[in-house]
């Protein structure tokens, strides 16, 4: 096969091709440890050819009923399979329109001003713009292109994908569905999809299904994310992938409004995934010469198993999606006053409070919800962002001005995009939310949404947003969203666009927040929403981090942070030390295992201090001293699951390995103690089996009996260790320093 490498570029540690060839009907990504390819039929069709382990340069990639025709191999499609199948429904395509009998889940699906609603979408041309492949397909008479980016990173292998659709006709083009990208996996029976699914207070749960030809959706209808189903998958061989070995395909959707992915089996046993935007009440009229972008699908391959795909996918999102990439400065430790003072916060009562943080370390300080407006409940006051004279006589600077004496930076809590109807904004502008007119407004927490798509609400808001960080020190906002979408109208525009609500107002959202950090490039900024509700990595790509869930109890906390990780990083993922009995659960645990479930995500302490006695503050100080030794390690290191925090499991155990194996921390969690019991030790994963490393304790204390202050990274990982734990609710962390 004769094929020119039209464009190579390095990254890291690695190199990536896009092989293209002039006149060439196969495209080939490689990166590290991956390589996707796809070819044009002898019908024009573009076909899927292969997504996984890298192949050899010059490999034959043909499809499973290749022809070769000379140079190159030329992939044929196939014909029908029976009169129930004509070929249009079994030629595999890699961005199917929904035309000519397709039966599965179409890229896109649209309807022409005369009626016709058949798309078919063939090969038309392609190109290579710097690191990007561009395929353009044409429907078969009528001007209508959609155009597939493809990129691949090359120190991970991770693919970008995404589509366009110009329509080229000189009448509109109404678009039902759109789809970022489809997947394609060879046919088999033993695929297994794992996704993370919950609602508020119990976000981030694990759930693994099998593959059938039943389909299994992942959406929201929300308007936002949600806290649903998340838009992120991996897809593993059921006996065969494990958490340390096995094939894993994994992807997730960069997206913060309702969204749609399907993952299924055709009827010939191949299995398809498709993302893009949720079609549900969503269109979008183009007019003649008018493009619509879909957000961007990243996937990967792994064939390191589930941990190996997280910790390639966390690679990724740390260079590439992340502001600031991998030079980010770690998450401060963070003081936040919600679950302590909720809507009573005052200039003296937060004074107290900082000061009894910044005794323990804390480096941010964080005003929570009911600084502004008349915010004496969740009743009144979302609107209206100007401080509450009442509780601040003086405004905000005495208590910034205070907290920078006190040697941490300043944050404060918003959630721009909702109003209360006791409110100057809504009395002022009550058609500034989405609504339908003449129909009940459904309120959520006694709060309606504002209508970002509308360009007047946009700019209303980034400029109050932008006033309030002007005019005080501020370092950090955290952005919450705190409702779900009813009544989505957006009446001021004509009919036929009112249902591009659904992307204007994210796209607005993104524009929001970039410019402010844009006009603010020192600001940090939280994405929350009722704990995780909008979290993807659309979002990530515009917060320095994210608030997983409100609920802040210690254990459950643990599932909470490892269904978490499954998708995003440590680097992102923030953790409170907060009251016991917790509020989620009444349940009872100790200071210390609430601050060793907190330490393996961004520490934060969102206790009521001036609750606490001399002890505890003793005891607060030694974590938070012990935390900024291992921070980064956290944060930013590997994460290794050696036995996960799942429901009916005892114990756990999770470590973390800095980049460059110099440190590791092995946090042991014991749930429940039970019959006396002798647990197996944990091997630790991750450090230079040839390198040798000095053990100790976190916090410090004595090592356990037989476990020696020095070995290698060999014993360690084949003898492994356990802390003679006993109770319930109690742990500890083995920290390993590298010596030379
Ligand atoms: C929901 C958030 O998740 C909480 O942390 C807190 O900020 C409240 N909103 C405030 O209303």
């Amino acid at each position: 096969m004769a094929s020119a490498v039209v464009a190579a570029f390095s990254g890291v540690d690695a190199q990536a091709k896009v092989t293209a060839p002039a006149g060439a009907r196969i495209f080939r990504l490689d990166g590290a440890g991956v390589t996707y390819a796809m070819g044009v039929d002898d019908k024009g069709y573009l076909q899927p050819l292969y997504w996984g382990a890298p192949l050899a340069p010059g490999d034959p990639l043909v499809s499973t009923d290749p022809v070769k025709t000379g140079d190159p191999v030329l992939v044929k499609a196939p014909g029908e399979l029976s009169g129930f199948d004509p070929a249009g429904s079994v030629t595999l395509q890699e961005y199917p329109g929904q035309g000519e009998g397709l039966v599965n889940d179409p890229g896109i699906k649209t309807i022409f001003a005369d009626g016709n609603r058949d798309l078919v979408l063939k090969y038309k041309s392609h190109s290579v713009r710097g690191e990007t492949l561009v395929i353009e397909l044409a429907d078969i008479n009528r001007p209508l292109t959609v155009t597939l980016r493809y990129t691949i990173d090359p120190d991970t292998g991770v693919l970008a994908r995404s589509a366009s659709v110009r329509n080229g006709d000189s009448r509109p083009v109404r678009v039902d569905q759109i789809a970022s990208a489809v997947f394609t996996l060879p046919v088999s029976d033993d695929y297994r999809l794992h996704y993370l699914t919950g609602r508020h207070a119990a976000e981030w749960t694990k759930k693994d299904v099998a593959i059938t030809p039943a389909l299994t959706v992942l959406e929201s209808r929300r308007g936002s994310t949600g806290h649903g189903n998340n838009p992120y998958f991996a897809i593993g061989k059921d006996g065969v992938t494990s958490e340390d070995a096995g094939p894993v395909w994994y992807g997730a959707l960069a997206w913060s409004g309702s969204f749609r992915v399907s993952v299924g089996q055709d009827n010939l046993g191949r299995i398809r995934i498709m993302g893009g935007y949720n079609p549900y009440d969503f269109s979008w009229t183009l007019k003649p010469g008018e493009t619509l972008d879909t957000p961007v699908f990243y996937a990967g391959y792994s064939n390191a198993g589930m941990g190996g795909a997280s910790r390639t996918f966390h690679k990724f999102e740390i260079a590439h999606i992340l502001p600031g990439g991998e030079k980010a400065k770690p998450r401060p430790v963070v003081y936040n006053s919600w679950e302590a003072t909720a809507f009573d916060v005052t200039e003296i009562g937060q004074e107290a409070l900082a000061e009894k943080a910044a005794r323990i370390g804390v480096e941010r300080f964080v005003v929570d919800d009911g600084w502004f407006g008349a915010r004496n409940s969740d009743k009144a006051g979302l609107g209206d962002w100007t401080v509450n004279r009442t509780k601040f006589p003086n405004g905000l600077k005495p208590l910034i001005d205070k907290v920078h004496t006190l040697g941490m930076d300043f944050g404060l809590w918003v959630e721009p995009e909702m109003v209360n109807v006791d409110s100057d904004l809504y009395r002022a502008h009550p058609d500034w939310v989405l609504n339908y007119p003449g129909r009940p407004r459904t309120e959520g927490r006694n709060q309606l949404v504002l209508n970002l798509a509308r360009t007047d609400v946009r700019d209303h808001l980034l400029g109050v947003l932008d006033k309030l960080v002007a005019e005080n020190d501020i370092a950090f906002l955290k952005w919450d969203y705190n409702r779900n979408w009813t009544e989505a109208g957006w009446p001021q525009v004509a009919v036929q666009d009112q249902q591009r609500v659904y992307v204007e107002y994210v796209r607005n959202l993104y524009y929001i927040l970039s410019e402010l950090r844009r006009r603010h490039p020192k600001l940090e900024i939280e994405g929350c929403s009722g704990g995780g509700g909008r979290v993807d990595l659309g979002i990530l790509g515009l917060t320095d981090e994210v608030w997983p869930s409100d609920n802040t109890d210690p254990a459950d906390r643990l599932m909470i942070q490892d269904g978490f990780t499954q998708a995003y990083p440590v680097a992102v993922m923030m953790a409170w030390v907060t009251d016991s009995p917790n509020w989620a659960n009444t349940r009872t645990t100790s200071l210390d295992y609430r601050f060793l479930s907190s330490m393996q995500g961004g520490l934060g302490i969102g206790a009521n201090l001036d609750k606490w006695k001399d002890e505890d503050f003793t005891t607060a100080s030694k974590w938070v001293a012990a935390y900024k030794t291992i921070r980064q390690t956290v944060q930013r290191g590997q994460l290794y699951r050696i036995d996960p925090p799942v429901r009916d499991n005892a114990s756990s155990a999770t470590m973390y390995v800095s980049q460059d194996k110099r440190q590791g921390v092995m946090f042991q969690m014991l749930h429940s103690s039970m019959w006396r019991d002798n647990p197996a030790p944990n091997h630790p994963k991750g450090l230079d089996p040839a390198r040798s490393y000095a053990v100790s304790v976190l916090g410090g204390g004595a090592l356990p009996d037989g476990v020696p202050a020095r070995a290698s990274g060999a014993y360690w990982m084949e003898r492994g260790l356990r802390a003679p734990l006993k109770g319930d609710f109690v742990g500890t962390a083995f920290v390993f320093e590298m010596k030379d």
